[in-house]
């Protein structure tokens, strides 16, 4: 199949170079010059890993190209997917599709009938419908409109692709289905479950799936607040809870709140989608009213375990990412929390193992460290905030040694209380019985 992929940002790129891996030809187009540049000399714009080589090899078969052209890329192409961002516009949380039109009504010059366009930006509902509407007022009739959204995590996006729990095909077009099949094929050898359906309800799957990981964080947040008030655990309720088919364990890990760039987004534009429906979704708004309030709720807790005043305090801070694994700041909870500490007056040492030059453009009066030891050195309090793998296995006791405060607070419950404890830190987790003081 030859594809052309619109957009090269995490879901384009990672999407284009795992269809070239399949045996595709796939040219991948931006409107960013240097970033196809770059990545035509082989450097990728975002971290994610085994991105680069995944890449390096399908450019070197020559299934994989990159360019500024979209004629060449969308001239000959059977299936044109459409990767382009959709940031939520500022104040009303509606999903900004200007991006998204003005792509359709770029590539309609240069389409070939018979062609198909995929969304695999996250639209709401009703997008196709008016792409097609876009199309048949440039005059292109024979063509489909068909939506397959992604559902690739950030850190992990390579094997959510190559292995996905399923892939939904939104297209009433029989022969769009057929395309898309035909491009997923290897993945069906794999016996990947694909859910052929209509367009319109592949749009709010996907939103319903994220609203719905959402909703499984801002509960079992809201229950660690419980378990702080009545003694208990909420990683053993979590587990007691998880081991349940129908419940699942997957997202139940308390810590403070939902990131990045697609659920604090999609859950807002699910809202959107509500009201412009007259349809009140009460679970999601309240989700995203639970995760608003745990950054500040965060805060305390740093602040708390510091006496009550940070001003003059030295805080370090341990992950600043929205998640591990990604240099992605796009609402990490670590921008609002140490900026409220900083605020109020707190001096702040963060340490983060990818996302530092990431984190300077958007935190500023902070101090950057070379390693999670160095942060430590001299805080009054260790702060985790994102659970890299580097720090599960810290040197508790030199950690401890080179605090002046001896506090850890682990947001993200990376250590067991005891543990920390026996070297010589007061320990405060989330949701780990009564906190002390
Ligand atoms: C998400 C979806 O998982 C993916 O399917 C979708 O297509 C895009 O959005 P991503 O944003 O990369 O992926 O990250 P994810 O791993 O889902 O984590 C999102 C946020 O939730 C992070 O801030 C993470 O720290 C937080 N989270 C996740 C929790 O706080 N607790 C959990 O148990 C799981």
């Amino acid at each position: 199949m030859r594809i052309a992929m619109i957009g090269t940002g995490y879901v384009g790129l990672v999407s284009g170079a795992c269809f070239a891996d399949f045996g595709h030809r796939v040219c991948c187009v931006d409107k960013d010059g240097s970033k196809i540049e770059a990545l035509n000399d082989g450097i990728m714009p975002i971290w994610e890993p085994g991105l680069e080589s995944l890449v390096k090899a399908n450019v070197g078969h020559g299934r994989l190209t990159f360019t500024t052209d979209l004629q060449s890329a969308v001239e000959g192409a059977e299936a044109i997917f459409i990767a382009v961002g959709t940031p939520a516009r500022r104040g009303d949380g509606h999903a900004d599709l200007t991006y998204v039109f003005d792509a359709v009504r770029e590539l309609a010059r240069f389409i070939q009938p018979g062609a198909v366009v995929v969304t695999k930006s996250t639209v709401p509902v009703g997008t196709g419908d008016k792409i097609e509407q876009i199309l048949s007022e440039e005059g292109i009739e024979e063509v489909s409109v068909a939506s397959n959204p992604e559902f690739l995590r950030e850190g992990a996006a390579i094997a959510d692709f190559k292995h996905p729990d399923r892939i939904v095909v939104g297209a009433e077009d029989p022969r769009a289905q057929d395309v898309l099949r035909e491009i997923y094929r290897p993945l069906f050898l794999n016996r990947a479950p694909i859910l052929i359906t209509g367009r319109r309800t592949a749009e709010l799957t996907k939103y319903a799936a994220n609203a719905f990981l959402a909703v499984k964080i801002s509960f079992i947040n809201e229950i660690s607040d419980l378990c702080e008030a009545v003694d208990a655990d909420v990683q053993d309720v979590a587990r007691g809870i998880g081991l349940d088919n129908r419940i699942g364990p997957k997202f139940l890990h308390a810590g403070p709140g939902y990131g990045g760039s697609c659920f604090p987004k999609d859950t807002l534009a699910l809202l959107q989608t509500a009201d412009a429906a007259g349809v009140d979704q009460r679970i999601v708004r309240t989700t995203v009213a639970v995760n608003d309030d745990r950054k500040s709720s965060m805060v305390e807790r740093v602040v708390r375990a510091l006496g009550g005043d940070p001003k003059g305090k030295r805080v370090g801070a341990l992950g600043l990412a929205f998640k591990p694994n990604t240099d992605d700041m796009r609402e990490a909870p670590a921008i609002p929390i140490v900026k409220a500490l900083v605020e109020r007056g707190a001096a702040v040492c963060a340490f983060d193992p990818v996302a530092m030059s990431q984190a300077e453009q958007v935190l500023s009066g902070i101090q950057f460290a070379d390693d999670a030891y160095a942060a430590a050195d001299g805080a009054d309090v260790l702060v985790i905030v994102t659970e890299w793998d580097e720090f599960r296995a810290l040197d508790l006791e030199r950690v401890a040694a080179s605090l002046r405060g001896k506090i850890l607070v682990d947001l993200r419950n990376v250590y067991d209380p005891g543990e920390a404890e026996e070297a010589g830190l007061t320990y405060y987790g989330v949701g780990r019985g009564r906190p002390r003081g």
